[in-house]
Protein backbone atom coordinates (compact mmCIF):
# COMPACT_ATOMS: atom_id res chain seq x y z
CA UNK A 1 0.00 0.00 0.00
CA UNK A 2 1.19 3.47 -0.85
CA UNK A 3 0.54 5.75 2.12
CA UNK A 4 -2.20 8.35 1.56
CA UNK A 5 0.09 11.10 2.76
CA UNK A 6 2.53 10.26 0.00
CA UNK A 7 -0.15 10.56 -2.67
CA UNK A 8 -1.09 13.97 -1.29
CA UNK A 9 2.53 15.00 -1.16
CA UNK A 10 3.04 13.85 -4.73
CA UNK A 11 0.01 15.80 -5.96
CA UNK A 12 1.35 18.88 -4.20
CA UNK A 13 4.74 18.65 -5.82
CA UNK A 14 3.60 17.84 -9.33
CA UNK A 15 2.33 20.41 -11.73
CA UNK A 16 -0.53 18.91 -13.70
CA UNK A 17 0.26 21.26 -16.58
CA UNK A 18 3.76 19.75 -16.96
CA UNK A 19 2.42 16.23 -16.63
CA UNK A 20 -0.29 16.60 -19.25
CA UNK A 21 1.81 18.74 -21.57
CA UNK A 22 4.19 15.82 -22.00
CA UNK A 23 1.40 13.81 -23.62
CA UNK A 24 -0.88 16.54 -24.99
CA UNK A 25 0.57 19.94 -25.83
CA UNK A 26 -1.39 22.58 -23.88
CA UNK A 27 -2.15 26.18 -24.79
CA UNK A 28 -2.81 28.94 -22.29
CA UNK A 29 -6.35 30.31 -22.52
CA UNK A 30 -7.35 32.82 -19.86
CA UNK A 31 -6.75 31.39 -16.40
CA UNK A 32 -6.54 27.85 -17.73
CA UNK A 33 -4.79 25.69 -20.28
CA UNK A 34 -6.63 23.99 -23.09
CA UNK A 35 -6.14 21.35 -25.79
CA UNK A 36 -8.21 19.15 -28.04
CA UNK A 37 -9.35 16.35 -25.77
CA UNK A 38 -7.21 13.21 -26.04
CA UNK A 39 -10.14 11.11 -24.82
CA UNK A 40 -12.59 11.87 -27.59
CA UNK A 41 -12.41 13.22 -31.11
CA UNK A 42 -12.99 16.93 -31.46
CA UNK A 43 -11.98 19.87 -33.61
CA UNK A 44 -12.06 22.73 -31.10
CA UNK A 45 -10.51 22.35 -27.66
CA UNK A 46 -12.83 21.64 -24.74
CA UNK A 47 -10.22 19.85 -22.65
CA UNK A 48 -9.33 22.32 -19.89
CA UNK A 49 -6.59 22.14 -17.26
CA UNK A 50 -6.61 24.31 -14.15
CA UNK A 51 -3.10 24.99 -12.94
CA UNK A 52 -4.22 26.68 -9.74
CA UNK A 53 -6.52 23.82 -8.77
CA UNK A 54 -4.48 21.01 -10.33
CA UNK A 55 -7.24 19.17 -12.10
CA UNK A 56 -8.48 18.73 -15.66
CA UNK A 57 -11.98 18.65 -17.06
CA UNK A 58 -13.27 18.07 -20.56
CA UNK A 59 -16.45 19.98 -21.35
CA UNK A 60 -17.00 17.73 -24.35
CA UNK A 61 -16.82 14.22 -22.93
CA UNK A 62 -16.73 14.83 -19.19
CA UNK A 63 -13.30 13.26 -18.64
CA UNK A 64 -11.84 14.69 -15.46
CA UNK A 65 -9.35 14.06 -12.70
CA UNK A 66 -5.95 14.82 -11.25
CA UNK A 67 -2.46 14.31 -12.66
CA UNK A 68 -2.55 10.72 -11.41
CA UNK A 69 -5.94 10.14 -13.01
CA UNK A 70 -4.72 11.61 -16.27
CA UNK A 71 -1.71 9.32 -16.52
CA UNK A 72 -3.91 6.30 -15.74
CA UNK A 73 -6.51 7.31 -18.32
CA UNK A 74 -4.04 8.24 -20.98
CA UNK A 75 -1.56 5.38 -20.73
CA UNK A 76 -3.73 2.67 -19.23
CA UNK A 77 -1.31 2.35 -16.32
CA UNK A 78 -2.73 1.14 -13.02
CA UNK A 79 -2.94 3.37 -9.96
CA UNK A 80 0.31 2.18 -8.39
CA UNK A 81 2.13 2.19 -11.68
CA UNK A 82 1.00 5.75 -12.46
CA UNK A 83 2.13 6.95 -9.05
CA UNK A 84 5.52 5.30 -9.47
CA UNK A 85 5.92 6.80 -12.88
CA UNK A 86 5.03 10.31 -11.72
CA UNK A 87 7.17 10.03 -8.59
CA UNK A 88 10.15 8.89 -10.60
CA UNK A 89 9.73 11.86 -12.91
CA UNK A 90 10.34 14.27 -10.02
CA UNK A 91 12.90 12.14 -8.21
CA UNK A 92 10.69 10.91 -5.38
CA UNK A 93 10.92 7.36 -4.05
CA UNK A 94 7.59 5.70 -3.37
CA UNK A 95 7.46 4.51 0.24
CA UNK A 96 5.59 1.33 1.06
CA UNK A 97 3.33 0.90 4.02
CA UNK A 98 3.60 -2.34 5.96
CA UNK A 99 0.79 -4.90 5.55
CA UNK A 100 1.56 -5.15 1.94
CA UNK A 101 0.43 -8.00 -0.23
CA UNK A 102 1.52 -6.57 -3.54
CA UNK A 103 5.24 -7.07 -3.68
CA UNK A 104 6.80 -4.06 -5.26
CA UNK A 105 9.99 -4.71 -7.09
CA UNK A 106 12.44 -2.02 -7.92
CA UNK A 107 13.90 -2.50 -11.36
CA UNK A 108 17.40 -1.37 -12.13
CA UNK A 109 17.14 0.73 -15.27
CA UNK A 110 19.93 -1.14 -17.02
CA UNK A 111 17.73 -4.22 -17.47
CA UNK A 112 15.65 -2.18 -19.89
CA UNK A 113 18.82 -1.12 -21.67
CA UNK A 114 19.80 -4.76 -22.09
CA UNK A 115 16.43 -5.58 -23.60
CA UNK A 116 16.79 -2.63 -25.91
CA UNK A 117 20.23 -3.76 -27.05
CA UNK A 118 19.00 -7.28 -27.67
CA UNK A 119 16.07 -5.98 -29.72
CA UNK A 120 18.38 -3.86 -31.84
CA UNK A 121 20.64 -6.84 -32.37
CA UNK A 122 17.80 -9.20 -33.34
CA UNK A 123 16.45 -6.64 -35.81
CA UNK A 124 19.85 -6.30 -37.46
CA UNK A 125 20.13 -10.07 -37.71
CA UNK A 126 16.75 -10.25 -39.43
CA UNK A 127 18.02 -7.90 -42.15
CA UNK A 128 20.90 -10.25 -42.96
CA UNK A 129 18.97 -13.51 -42.79
CA UNK A 130 17.07 -14.13 -46.06
CA UNK A 131 15.48 -17.28 -44.67
CA UNK A 132 13.83 -15.29 -41.85
CA UNK A 133 12.76 -12.47 -44.18
CA UNK A 134 11.24 -15.05 -46.50
CA UNK A 135 9.32 -16.57 -43.63
CA UNK A 136 7.75 -13.24 -42.67
CA UNK A 137 6.97 -12.42 -46.30
CA UNK A 138 5.32 -15.78 -46.72
CA UNK A 139 3.12 -14.87 -43.79
CA UNK A 140 2.09 -11.69 -45.54
CA UNK A 141 4.06 -9.14 -43.52
CA UNK A 142 5.57 -6.00 -44.97
CA UNK A 143 8.81 -4.43 -43.82
CA UNK A 144 6.91 -1.51 -42.29
CA UNK A 145 4.75 -3.67 -40.09
CA UNK A 146 7.72 -5.81 -39.05
CA UNK A 147 9.50 -2.59 -38.07
CA UNK A 148 6.45 -1.23 -36.25
CA UNK A 149 6.47 -4.29 -34.00
CA UNK A 150 10.25 -4.43 -33.79
CA UNK A 151 10.28 -7.98 -35.13
CA UNK A 152 13.74 -9.56 -35.37
CA UNK A 153 15.57 -12.84 -35.68
CA UNK A 154 17.84 -14.69 -33.26
CA UNK A 155 20.50 -16.69 -35.15
CA UNK A 156 21.11 -20.39 -34.69
CA UNK A 157 24.00 -20.08 -32.24
CA UNK A 158 24.43 -20.63 -28.52
CA UNK A 159 25.83 -17.25 -27.53
CA UNK A 160 24.48 -14.75 -30.06
CA UNK A 161 24.10 -12.00 -27.54
CA UNK A 162 27.86 -11.75 -26.98
CA UNK A 163 27.70 -9.49 -30.02
CA UNK A 164 24.96 -7.35 -28.50
CA UNK A 165 26.13 -6.64 -24.95
CA UNK A 166 29.41 -5.55 -23.40
CA UNK A 167 29.61 -8.34 -20.84
CA UNK A 168 27.97 -11.69 -21.50
CA UNK A 169 28.81 -12.78 -17.94
CA UNK A 170 26.79 -9.95 -16.36
CA UNK A 171 24.25 -11.31 -13.86
CA UNK A 172 21.55 -9.00 -15.21
CA UNK A 173 21.51 -10.90 -18.50
CA UNK A 174 20.19 -13.93 -16.65
CA UNK A 175 17.81 -11.69 -14.75
CA UNK A 176 16.20 -10.49 -17.99
CA UNK A 177 15.63 -14.09 -19.05
CA UNK A 178 17.64 -13.58 -22.24
CA UNK A 179 20.40 -15.88 -21.08
CA UNK A 180 20.16 -19.19 -19.26
CA UNK A 181 22.81 -20.43 -16.87
CA UNK A 182 23.20 -24.18 -17.14
CA UNK A 183 24.92 -26.59 -14.82
CA UNK A 184 28.50 -25.64 -14.04
CA UNK A 185 27.71 -21.97 -14.77
CA UNK A 186 27.78 -22.43 -18.53
CA UNK A 187 25.69 -19.72 -20.19
CA UNK A 188 23.70 -19.79 -23.38
CA UNK A 189 21.01 -17.74 -25.13
CA UNK A 190 17.40 -18.64 -24.46
CA UNK A 191 16.36 -17.71 -28.00
CA UNK A 192 18.07 -19.45 -30.90
CA UNK A 193 16.93 -19.62 -34.51
CA UNK A 194 13.63 -17.94 -33.84
CA UNK A 195 11.58 -15.02 -35.15
CA UNK A 196 11.63 -12.55 -32.28
CA UNK A 197 8.59 -10.56 -31.13
CA UNK A 198 9.52 -7.93 -28.53
CA UNK A 199 6.91 -7.41 -25.80
CA UNK A 200 6.60 -3.72 -24.98
CA UNK A 201 4.88 -2.18 -21.95
CA UNK A 202 2.65 0.90 -22.11
CA UNK A 203 5.63 3.13 -21.51
CA UNK A 204 7.37 1.77 -24.58
CA UNK A 205 9.96 -0.23 -22.63
CA UNK A 206 10.84 -3.71 -23.84
CA UNK A 207 10.10 -6.22 -21.11
CA UNK A 208 10.20 -9.60 -22.81
CA UNK A 209 10.19 -11.57 -26.03
CA UNK A 210 8.23 -14.24 -27.78
CA UNK A 211 10.24 -16.34 -30.20
CA UNK A 212 8.70 -18.48 -32.94
CA UNK A 213 10.38 -21.36 -34.72
CA UNK A 214 10.61 -20.91 -38.49
CA UNK A 215 9.93 -24.45 -39.40
CA UNK A 216 8.41 -27.20 -37.39
CA UNK A 217 9.77 -27.54 -33.90
CA UNK A 218 8.84 -27.56 -30.27
CA UNK A 219 7.85 -25.41 -28.63
CA UNK A 220 6.32 -23.38 -31.44
CA UNK A 221 6.64 -20.26 -29.33
CA UNK A 222 9.19 -19.74 -26.61
CA UNK A 223 8.50 -16.85 -24.28
CA UNK A 224 10.56 -14.85 -21.81
CA UNK A 225 10.05 -16.14 -18.29
CA UNK A 226 8.32 -13.89 -15.79
CA UNK A 227 10.98 -11.52 -14.53
CA UNK A 228 11.09 -8.33 -12.52
CA UNK A 229 10.29 -6.60 -15.80
CA UNK A 230 7.58 -8.86 -17.08
CA UNK A 231 4.38 -10.11 -15.49
CA UNK A 232 2.27 -12.03 -17.99
CA UNK A 233 -1.12 -11.53 -16.38
CA UNK A 234 -0.63 -7.77 -16.50
CA UNK A 235 0.75 -7.22 -19.97
CA UNK A 236 -0.83 -7.36 -23.38
CA UNK A 237 1.15 -7.86 -26.55
CA UNK A 238 0.76 -4.97 -28.99
CA UNK A 239 -0.92 -2.57 -26.55
CA UNK A 240 1.81 0.01 -26.90
CA UNK A 241 1.47 0.07 -30.68
CA UNK A 242 -2.34 -0.11 -30.60
CA UNK A 243 -3.07 2.53 -27.95
CA UNK A 244 -3.78 5.36 -30.33
CA UNK A 245 -6.05 3.34 -32.59
CA UNK A 246 -7.89 1.90 -29.57
CA UNK A 247 -8.71 5.40 -28.39
CA UNK A 248 -9.70 6.60 -31.83
CA UNK A 249 -11.97 3.59 -32.46
CA UNK A 250 -13.06 3.33 -28.81
CA UNK A 251 -12.68 -0.39 -29.29
CA UNK A 252 -10.08 -3.07 -28.72
CA UNK A 253 -9.90 -6.60 -30.07
CA UNK A 254 -8.28 -9.19 -27.85
CA UNK A 255 -6.74 -12.15 -29.67
CA UNK A 256 -4.62 -15.11 -28.63
CA UNK A 257 -1.46 -14.85 -30.66
CA UNK A 258 1.43 -12.59 -31.58
CA UNK A 259 0.85 -13.30 -35.24
CA UNK A 260 -2.83 -12.44 -34.94
CA UNK A 261 -2.01 -8.95 -33.69
CA UNK A 262 0.60 -8.40 -36.35
CA UNK A 263 -1.53 -9.77 -39.19
CA UNK A 264 -4.51 -7.65 -38.15
CA UNK A 265 -2.30 -4.54 -38.12
CA UNK A 266 -0.93 -5.54 -41.51
CA UNK A 267 -4.48 -5.57 -42.82
CA UNK A 268 -5.46 -2.22 -41.33
CA UNK A 269 -6.96 -3.33 -38.01
CA UNK A 270 -4.57 -1.58 -35.67
CA UNK A 271 -6.55 -1.84 -32.45
CA UNK A 272 -5.79 -5.47 -31.52
CA UNK A 273 -3.80 -6.85 -28.60
CA UNK A 274 -2.96 -10.38 -27.47
CA UNK A 275 -2.79 -12.08 -24.11
CA UNK A 276 0.59 -13.64 -23.62
CA UNK A 277 -0.06 -17.35 -23.54
CA UNK A 278 -2.26 -16.91 -20.47
CA UNK A 279 -5.97 -16.53 -19.90
CA UNK A 280 -7.44 -13.04 -20.02
CA UNK A 281 -7.18 -11.75 -16.45
CA UNK A 282 -9.46 -9.28 -14.64
CA UNK A 283 -6.47 -6.98 -14.68
CA UNK A 284 -6.36 -7.10 -18.48
CA UNK A 285 -10.05 -6.27 -18.71
CA UNK A 286 -9.75 -3.40 -16.26
CA UNK A 287 -6.82 -1.94 -18.13
CA UNK A 288 -8.60 -2.10 -21.48
CA UNK A 289 -11.88 -0.69 -20.19
CA UNK A 290 -9.95 2.33 -19.00
CA UNK A 291 -8.90 2.98 -22.58
CA UNK A 292 -12.11 2.49 -24.52
CA UNK A 293 -15.81 1.68 -24.63
CA UNK A 294 -15.78 -1.78 -26.13
CA UNK A 295 -13.74 -4.97 -25.88
CA UNK A 296 -14.24 -7.71 -28.46
CA UNK A 297 -12.65 -11.04 -27.71
CA UNK A 298 -11.74 -12.90 -30.85
CA UNK A 299 -10.09 -16.20 -30.17
CA UNK A 300 -9.30 -19.09 -32.45
CA UNK A 301 -12.25 -21.07 -33.77
CA UNK A 302 -10.98 -24.31 -32.22
CA UNK A 303 -11.77 -25.91 -28.85
CA UNK A 304 -8.98 -24.16 -26.91
CA UNK A 305 -10.17 -20.88 -28.42
CA UNK A 306 -13.70 -21.46 -27.13
CA UNK A 307 -12.34 -22.33 -23.73
CA UNK A 308 -10.29 -19.14 -23.73
CA UNK A 309 -13.43 -17.16 -24.57
CA UNK A 310 -15.29 -18.61 -21.60
CA UNK A 311 -12.38 -17.88 -19.27
CA UNK A 312 -12.33 -14.32 -20.58
CA UNK A 313 -16.04 -14.03 -19.82
CA UNK A 314 -15.58 -15.30 -16.28
CA UNK A 315 -12.75 -12.92 -15.60
CA UNK A 316 -14.54 -9.98 -17.19
CA UNK A 317 -17.68 -10.28 -15.03
CA UNK A 318 -16.32 -8.48 -11.95
CA UNK A 319 -14.96 -5.71 -14.15
CA UNK A 320 -18.10 -4.99 -16.15
CA UNK A 321 -19.27 -1.40 -16.24
CA UNK A 322 -22.75 -0.38 -17.32
CA UNK A 323 -22.52 1.38 -20.64
CA UNK A 324 -19.27 -0.30 -21.68
CA UNK A 325 -19.63 -3.18 -24.08
CA UNK A 326 -17.96 -6.56 -24.23
CA UNK A 327 -18.45 -8.82 -27.21
CA UNK A 328 -17.30 -12.22 -28.41
CA UNK A 329 -16.49 -13.08 -31.98
CA UNK A 330 -16.40 -16.78 -32.83
CA UNK A 331 -14.51 -17.57 -35.99
CA UNK A 332 -15.08 -20.65 -38.13
CA UNK A 333 -13.33 -23.62 -36.53
CA UNK A 334 -10.39 -23.77 -38.93
CA UNK A 335 -9.52 -20.09 -38.55
CA UNK A 336 -7.69 -17.75 -36.27
CA UNK A 337 -7.80 -13.95 -36.73
CA UNK A 338 -4.60 -14.09 -38.78
CA UNK A 339 -5.83 -16.63 -41.32
CA UNK A 340 -9.32 -15.13 -41.36
CA UNK A 341 -8.32 -11.60 -42.23
CA UNK A 342 -5.79 -12.81 -44.78
CA UNK A 343 -8.46 -14.89 -46.48
CA UNK A 344 -11.48 -12.58 -46.26
CA UNK A 345 -9.95 -9.12 -45.77
CA UNK A 346 -10.45 -6.23 -43.39
CA UNK A 347 -14.05 -5.34 -44.23
CA UNK A 348 -15.30 -8.86 -43.70
CA UNK A 349 -13.41 -9.09 -40.42
CA UNK A 350 -14.68 -5.76 -39.13
CA UNK A 351 -18.18 -6.70 -40.17
CA UNK A 352 -17.87 -9.77 -37.93
CA UNK A 353 -16.55 -7.56 -35.14
CA UNK A 354 -19.57 -5.26 -35.50
CA UNK A 355 -21.81 -8.27 -35.15
CA UNK A 356 -20.01 -9.91 -32.26
CA UNK A 357 -22.13 -11.62 -29.65
CA UNK A 358 -22.67 -9.41 -26.56
CA UNK A 359 -21.37 -10.85 -23.31
CA UNK A 360 -24.85 -11.27 -21.84
CA UNK A 361 -26.01 -13.14 -24.94
CA UNK A 362 -23.01 -15.44 -24.78
CA UNK A 363 -23.52 -16.02 -21.07
CA UNK A 364 -27.19 -16.94 -21.47
CA UNK A 365 -26.49 -19.06 -24.54
CA UNK A 366 -23.95 -21.17 -22.68
CA UNK A 367 -26.05 -21.41 -19.52
CA UNK A 368 -29.13 -22.59 -21.35
CA UNK A 369 -27.21 -24.96 -23.63
CA UNK A 370 -26.04 -26.93 -20.61
CA UNK A 371 -29.51 -27.79 -19.30
CA UNK A 372 -32.97 -28.86 -20.37
CA UNK A 373 -35.27 -26.00 -19.40
CA UNK A 374 -38.38 -28.10 -19.92
CA UNK A 375 -37.62 -30.04 -16.78
CA UNK A 376 -37.64 -28.93 -13.19
CA UNK A 377 -34.16 -30.42 -12.75
CA UNK A 378 -32.92 -28.43 -15.72
CA UNK A 379 -34.29 -25.17 -14.40
CA UNK A 380 -32.83 -25.79 -10.99
CA UNK A 381 -29.44 -26.65 -12.55
CA UNK A 382 -29.63 -23.41 -14.49
CA UNK A 383 -30.02 -21.47 -11.25
CA UNK A 384 -27.13 -23.33 -9.68
CA UNK A 385 -24.80 -22.77 -12.63
CA UNK A 386 -25.77 -19.14 -12.99
CA UNK A 387 -25.23 -18.22 -9.35
CA UNK A 388 -21.43 -17.82 -9.25
CA UNK A 389 -21.44 -15.98 -12.55
CA UNK A 390 -24.22 -13.52 -11.86
CA UNK A 391 -23.14 -12.77 -8.33
CA UNK A 392 -19.72 -11.76 -9.64
CA UNK A 393 -21.24 -8.85 -11.55
CA UNK A 394 -21.18 -5.53 -9.74
CA UNK A 395 -22.39 -3.29 -12.59
CA UNK A 396 -25.96 -2.62 -11.38
CA UNK A 397 -27.89 -2.44 -14.64
CA UNK A 398 -26.19 -5.45 -16.18
CA UNK A 399 -26.69 -7.43 -12.98
CA UNK A 400 -30.34 -6.45 -12.83
CA UNK A 401 -31.09 -7.42 -16.42
CA UNK A 402 -29.33 -10.75 -16.15
CA UNK A 403 -31.03 -11.61 -12.87
CA UNK A 404 -34.40 -10.88 -14.43
CA UNK A 405 -33.58 -13.00 -17.48
CA UNK A 406 -32.26 -15.97 -15.55
CA UNK A 407 -35.17 -15.81 -13.11
CA UNK A 408 -37.61 -15.77 -16.03
CA UNK A 409 -35.88 -18.72 -17.68
CA UNK A 410 -36.15 -20.67 -14.45
CA UNK A 411 -39.77 -19.62 -14.02
CA UNK A 412 -39.28 -17.69 -10.79
CA UNK A 413 -39.35 -14.03 -9.74
CA UNK A 414 -36.26 -11.86 -9.49
CA UNK A 415 -36.91 -11.41 -5.77
CA UNK A 416 -37.10 -15.19 -5.33
CA UNK A 417 -33.79 -15.62 -7.10
CA UNK A 418 -32.20 -13.00 -4.87
CA UNK A 419 -33.67 -14.68 -1.80
CA UNK A 420 -32.43 -18.08 -2.95
CA UNK A 421 -28.90 -16.82 -3.45
CA UNK A 422 -29.02 -14.58 -0.37
CA UNK A 423 -27.90 -11.56 -2.34
CA UNK A 424 -28.85 -7.95 -1.95
CA UNK A 425 -31.84 -7.15 -4.13
CA UNK A 426 -31.42 -4.64 -6.90
CA UNK A 427 -34.48 -2.43 -7.09
CA UNK A 428 -35.31 0.80 -8.81
CA UNK A 429 -33.85 3.59 -6.65
CA UNK A 430 -36.56 4.87 -4.35
CA UNK A 431 -37.42 8.51 -4.74
CA UNK A 432 -36.44 10.55 -1.73
CA UNK A 433 -39.44 11.39 0.45
CA UNK A 434 -40.50 15.00 -0.03
CA UNK A 435 -38.95 17.19 2.68
CA UNK A 436 -41.28 18.02 5.55
CA UNK A 437 -40.15 21.58 5.92
CA UNK A 438 -38.88 23.62 3.07
CA UNK A 439 -35.14 23.27 2.89
CA UNK A 440 -32.58 25.27 1.02
CA UNK A 441 -33.17 25.02 -2.71
CA UNK A 442 -30.95 22.47 -4.47
CA UNK A 443 -29.24 25.33 -6.26
CA UNK A 444 -27.99 26.40 -2.83
CA UNK A 445 -26.37 22.98 -2.37
CA UNK A 446 -24.86 23.26 -5.78
CA UNK A 447 -23.37 26.67 -5.11
CA UNK A 448 -22.04 25.40 -1.82
CA UNK A 449 -20.41 22.42 -3.47
CA UNK A 450 -18.75 24.65 -6.04
CA UNK A 451 -17.10 26.66 -3.27
CA UNK A 452 -16.01 23.51 -1.49
CA UNK A 453 -14.43 22.11 -4.63
CA UNK A 454 -12.34 25.27 -4.88
CA UNK A 455 -11.47 25.25 -1.19
CA UNK A 456 -12.39 22.02 0.58
CA UNK A 457 -11.37 23.20 4.05
CA UNK A 458 -14.26 25.69 4.02
CA UNK A 459 -16.50 22.74 4.86
CA UNK A 460 -15.20 23.01 8.43
CA UNK A 461 -17.08 26.29 8.70
CA UNK A 462 -20.47 24.80 7.90
CA UNK A 463 -22.81 25.48 10.83
CA UNK A 464 -23.57 22.33 12.78
CA UNK A 465 -27.28 22.55 11.95
CA UNK A 466 -26.94 23.02 8.18
CA UNK A 467 -29.61 21.21 6.19
CA UNK A 468 -28.27 18.98 3.46
CA UNK A 469 -30.24 18.12 0.39
CA UNK A 470 -29.93 15.81 -2.59
CA UNK A 471 -26.85 14.27 -4.12
CA UNK A 472 -24.86 17.47 -3.60
CA UNK A 473 -25.71 17.45 0.09
CA UNK A 474 -24.60 13.83 0.39
CA UNK A 475 -21.35 14.68 -1.37
CA UNK A 476 -20.74 17.54 1.05
CA UNK A 477 -21.27 15.19 3.99
CA UNK A 478 -18.73 12.79 2.48
CA UNK A 479 -16.35 15.68 2.00
CA UNK A 480 -16.69 16.67 5.66
CA UNK A 481 -15.92 13.10 6.70
CA UNK A 482 -12.85 13.11 4.48
CA UNK A 483 -11.69 16.40 6.00
CA UNK A 484 -12.02 14.97 9.47
CA UNK A 485 -9.91 11.99 8.50
CA UNK A 486 -7.14 13.78 6.64
CA UNK A 487 -6.61 16.81 8.76
CA UNK A 488 -3.27 17.86 7.31
CA UNK A 489 -3.84 17.91 3.58
CA UNK A 490 -6.92 19.44 2.08
CA UNK A 491 -6.03 20.53 -1.45
CA UNK A 492 -8.55 20.28 -4.25
CA UNK A 493 -6.41 17.72 -6.08
CA UNK A 494 -6.20 15.47 -3.00
CA UNK A 495 -9.94 15.67 -2.62
CA UNK A 496 -10.63 14.84 -6.27
CA UNK A 497 -8.21 11.93 -6.10
CA UNK A 498 -9.91 10.68 -2.95
CA UNK A 499 -13.38 10.68 -4.51
CA UNK A 500 -12.27 9.28 -7.86
CA UNK A 501 -14.44 6.25 -8.55
CA UNK A 502 -16.74 6.86 -5.55
CA UNK A 503 -20.52 7.31 -5.76
CA UNK A 504 -20.01 11.04 -5.24
CA UNK A 505 -17.70 11.45 -8.22
CA UNK A 506 -20.43 12.57 -10.68
CA UNK A 507 -21.59 15.56 -8.63
CA UNK A 508 -18.05 16.59 -7.82
CA UNK A 509 -17.24 16.39 -11.50
CA UNK A 510 -20.09 18.75 -12.41
CA UNK A 511 -18.90 21.22 -9.80
CA UNK A 512 -15.32 20.95 -11.06
CA UNK A 513 -16.49 21.87 -14.54
CA UNK A 514 -18.42 24.84 -13.16
CA UNK A 515 -15.52 26.33 -11.23
CA UNK A 516 -13.07 25.93 -14.10
CA UNK A 517 -13.49 29.57 -15.09
CA UNK A 518 -13.07 31.00 -11.59
CA UNK A 519 -9.73 32.76 -11.61
CA UNK A 520 -7.12 32.93 -8.86
CA UNK A 521 -8.42 36.28 -7.72
CA UNK A 522 -11.95 34.95 -7.18
CA UNK A 523 -12.85 35.28 -3.49
CA UNK A 524 -14.17 31.82 -2.70
CA UNK A 525 -14.53 32.48 1.00
CA UNK A 526 -16.78 35.48 0.38
CA UNK A 527 -18.83 33.44 -2.10
CA UNK A 528 -19.12 30.63 0.43
CA UNK A 529 -20.29 32.98 3.18
CA UNK A 530 -22.75 34.56 0.76
CA UNK A 531 -24.22 31.17 -0.11
CA UNK A 532 -24.55 30.19 3.54
CA UNK A 533 -26.23 33.48 4.32
CA UNK A 534 -28.65 33.05 1.46
CA UNK A 535 -29.45 29.52 2.58
CA UNK A 536 -30.10 30.71 6.12
CA UNK A 537 -32.32 33.55 4.91
CA UNK A 538 -34.33 31.11 2.78
CA UNK A 539 -34.77 28.83 5.76
CA UNK A 540 -35.89 31.72 7.97
CA UNK A 541 -38.34 32.86 5.38
CA UNK A 542 -39.85 29.40 5.05
CA UNK A 543 -40.22 29.10 8.80
CA UNK A 544 -41.76 32.53 9.15
CA UNK A 545 -44.23 31.82 6.37
CA UNK A 546 -45.29 28.64 8.12
CA UNK A 547 -45.84 30.58 11.32
CA UNK A 548 -47.66 33.35 9.54
CA UNK A 549 -50.04 30.83 8.01
CA UNK A 550 -51.25 30.05 11.53
CA UNK A 551 -52.39 33.64 11.85
CA UNK A 552 -54.38 34.11 15.03
CA UNK A 553 -53.71 30.56 16.15
CA UNK A 554 -50.06 31.35 16.88
CA UNK A 555 -49.16 30.62 20.48
CA UNK A 556 -47.22 33.21 22.41
CA UNK A 557 -44.08 31.04 22.12
CA UNK A 558 -44.54 30.99 18.38
CA UNK A 559 -45.00 34.74 18.31
CA UNK A 560 -41.74 35.10 20.17
CA UNK A 561 -39.99 32.76 17.75
CA UNK A 562 -41.28 34.78 14.83
CA UNK A 563 -39.92 37.96 16.31
CA UNK A 564 -36.52 36.36 16.84
CA UNK A 565 -36.46 35.08 13.27
CA UNK A 566 -37.40 38.51 12.00
CA UNK A 567 -34.59 40.07 13.96
CA UNK A 568 -32.07 37.54 12.67
CA UNK A 569 -33.26 38.11 9.14
CA UNK A 570 -32.93 41.87 9.48
CA UNK A 571 -29.47 41.51 10.93
CA UNK A 572 -28.31 39.18 8.15
CA UNK A 573 -29.68 41.49 5.49
CA UNK A 574 -28.00 44.46 7.07
CA UNK A 575 -24.55 42.85 6.96
CA UNK A 576 -22.44 44.05 4.10
CA UNK A 577 -22.65 41.45 1.41
P1 LIG B 1 -1.23 -20.46 -31.44
O1 LIG B 1 -0.75 -21.85 -31.45
O2 LIG B 1 -2.65 -20.18 -31.75
O3 LIG B 1 -0.27 -19.73 -32.41
O4 LIG B 1 -0.85 -19.83 -30.06
P2 LIG B 1 -0.53 -18.55 -33.44
O5 LIG B 1 -0.53 -17.26 -32.71
O6 LIG B 1 -1.67 -18.82 -34.31
O7 LIG B 1 0.83 -18.58 -34.23
P3 LIG B 1 1.12 -19.03 -35.68
O8 LIG B 1 0.07 -18.42 -36.51
O9 LIG B 1 1.11 -20.50 -35.69
O10 LIG B 1 2.47 -18.48 -35.86
C1 LIG B 1 -1.37 -18.63 -29.60
C2 LIG B 1 -0.44 -18.03 -28.59
O11 LIG B 1 -0.19 -18.93 -27.52
C3 LIG B 1 1.14 -18.82 -27.07
C4 LIG B 1 1.74 -17.68 -27.86
O12 LIG B 1 1.58 -16.48 -27.13
C5 LIG B 1 0.93 -17.68 -29.12
O13 LIG B 1 0.97 -16.45 -29.82
N1 LIG B 1 1.91 -20.06 -27.33
C6 LIG B 1 1.56 -20.93 -28.27
C7 LIG B 1 3.04 -20.27 -26.59
O14 LIG B 1 3.37 -19.47 -25.72
N2 LIG B 1 3.80 -21.38 -26.84
C8 LIG B 1 3.46 -22.26 -27.80
O15 LIG B 1 4.20 -23.22 -28.00
C9 LIG B 1 2.32 -22.04 -28.53
MN1 LIG C 1 -2.02 -18.55 -36.24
Amino acid sequence: MIPKSFIQDLLNRLDIVDVIDRYVPLKKAGTNFVACCPFHTEKSPSFTVSQSKQFYHCFGCGAHGTAIGFVMEHTGMGFVEAIEDLAKGIGLAVPQEASNNITQVKVAPDLYDLMQSATRYYREQLKVTPRAIEYLKKRGLSGEVAARFGIGYSPDDWQNLRAAVSNYQDASLVETGLVIEGEGGKRYDRFRDRIMFPIVNVKGQIIGFGGRVLDKGEPKYLNSPETTLFEKGHELYGLYQAQKAIRAQQRVIVVEGYMDVVALAQNGVEYAVATLGTATTPFHVQKLLRLCEQIVFCFDGDKPGQKAAWRALENALPQLQDGKRIGFLFLPEEHDPDTYIREYGRDAFEHEVENSLPLSGYLLRELTAQVDLRTQEGRSALLKNAQPLLTAITAPTTALILRKEVAALAGIEQAELEGLWSIKPIAAPRRAAPPKTKRAAPSGMRSLLRCLVMKPELARQLPSDWQSDGAEGAAIHALTDWLNESADETSTASMIQHFQGSMHEPVFSVAQGEVMQWGEEFDVTAEFEGVLKKMRLDAIEAEMNALLAKGLQMTSAERELRARLQAESNQLKAQAS
